[in-house]
């Protein structure tokens, strides 16, 4: 099975909800290795899930607005977990909302060893997680942005810097597309811009460029060490050896600096400028940026055609699957801690084998949750992990 090891570096000990959801108040003790929580459909399986996913990457994978996050009328909330990480030492993650009284709207606060953190960049270090949602499919069959955010949530947990130079990216687009609404309001179009309107536009246009090519050269580096273990997965789940993937980064930028051997900021920089330089009669006339990491994607390819065309429903789900463990195997070599794996009602969309394999992959991760419907007697040969049942709202624990 390639690099994967019995990864047991660090695990969730403790994870308690208040007015999370459909819960009101849990404690739930899980242990290393595989937790399978078992329930009806509706019951607060996937509620658990994304209560941890809120303390990995600070949003939901499942709703913009908080206000669904809070049990229907409380007046507060809690998310607390109690990690243990490889070297014995405890740390505590919490997020918590309450009614502001004045305002009537939702106030979160973030801490982390009790202490209120302020730069997300600093929270989103903190629990590394990887999760997989049925939804996941998008990230083959889906638009662009479904493969950007895979690789913008990754790099946020692998460095606080990348954090930092995607939102100054963000920024400097928004500001960019702001002046250049103002300024296609007073041009017409295709006449140049004034002397002073580009002086004007180069200050954006020289942050757009240097922070995103550091958005691009992370991003460039992760997708190959992705495309280099995603062949392990997808051929393990597979059972055979395949034709090769290749993932391929898809940009404003020419094909050589996008594939260059070496990964090189300076160059990528110049290659942005160019880029904007050559989009801006166009940028003007539809008054937002073009170019750049923000529109950017990448192709899964095998023998120079693309997945998201060619491949069947079955091997764009196992696809999408291997995506994920790929995911999560980069963070475990990057951080050299293995993070906890989520994985919500896989099984229903797999047939028996690929179950099988699927749980022979988990069972050496250092800790993985995972969601069904299944009564424990679907599983032929009942993985070596804990049971739990979950039911409307509460998590009870199975021996068998
Ligand atoms: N804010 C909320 N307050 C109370 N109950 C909620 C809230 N949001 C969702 N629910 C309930 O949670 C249940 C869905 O839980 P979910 O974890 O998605 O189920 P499943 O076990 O099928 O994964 C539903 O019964 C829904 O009514
Ligand atoms: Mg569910």
């Amino acid at each position: 099975m390639g690099s994967l090891k019995k990864a047991l570096s660090m695990y969730l000990q403790r994870l308690e909800l208040k007015n999370f959801r459909n819960y009101s108040s849990l404690e739930f003790n899980p242990q290393p290795g595989l937790n399978i929580l078992w329930g009806a459909n509706a019951q607060g399986k996937t509620n658990l899930l994304e209560a941890l996913y809120l303390l990995a990457a600070s949003k939901s994978f499942r709703v913009k607005s908080e206000r669904e996050l809070i049990k229907w009328g409380a007046e507060s909330a809690e998310i607390e977990a109690q990690l243990a990480r490889a070297d014995g030492q405890e740390e505590n993650l919490t997020m918590r909302w309450a009614r502001n009284p004045l305002t009537k709207g939702w106030e979160r606060r973030l801490c982390h060893q009790g202490q209120t953190v302020k730069k997300l960049g600093e929270f989103l270090k903190v629990l590394p997680l990887t999760l997989f949602v049925p939804g996941d499919l998008a990230l083959i069959q889906g638009a662009p942005l479904y493969r950007r955010r895979l690789l913008d949530v990754l790099l946020c947990k692998l460095s606080p810097s990348y954090y930092l130079a995607l939102t100054r990216y963000q920024e400097s687009l928004r500001q960019r597309n702001k002046l250049l609404h103002k300024l296609a309001l007073k041009v017409e179009s295709p006449q140049p811009l004034s002397a002073s309107q580009r002086q004007i536009l180069e200050v954006w246009d020289l942050q757009f460029c240097e922070w995103g090519a550091k958005v691009l050269a992370e991003r460039l580096r992760v997708l190959r060490e992705l495309g280099r273990v995603v062949n392990e997965v997808y051929n393990f789940l597979a059972q055979s050896e395949g034709p090769r993937l290749e993932l391929r980064y898809r940009g404003s930028l020419s094909r050589e600096l996008l594939t260059a051997s070496e990964v090189e900021e300076v160059a990528l920089e110049a290659g942005l400028r160019q880029a904007l330089e050559a989009s801006l009669k166009r940028d003007l006339s539809l008054r937002s940026t073009q170019v750049g990491p923000h529109r950017d994607d990448f192709a899964i390819e095998a023998q120079g055609h693309n997945l998201r065309l060619f491949g069947s429903q079955g091997q764009h789900r196992s696809l999408s699957l291997a995506l994920r463990l790929a995911e999560a195997q980069v963070m475990a070599q990057v951080r050299q801690e293995a993070p906890l794996l989520l994985l919500d009602d896989s099984f229903s969309e797999l047939d028996p084998e690929r179950s099988r394999l699927l749980l022979r992959y988990l069972l050496p991760w250092g800790q993985v949750f995972v969601t069904t419907a299944f009564p424990p007697r679907f599983f032929k040969e009942l993985p070596a992990g804990q049971y739990y049942r979950v039911q409307a709202g509460e998590i009870e624990r199975i021996d068998f």
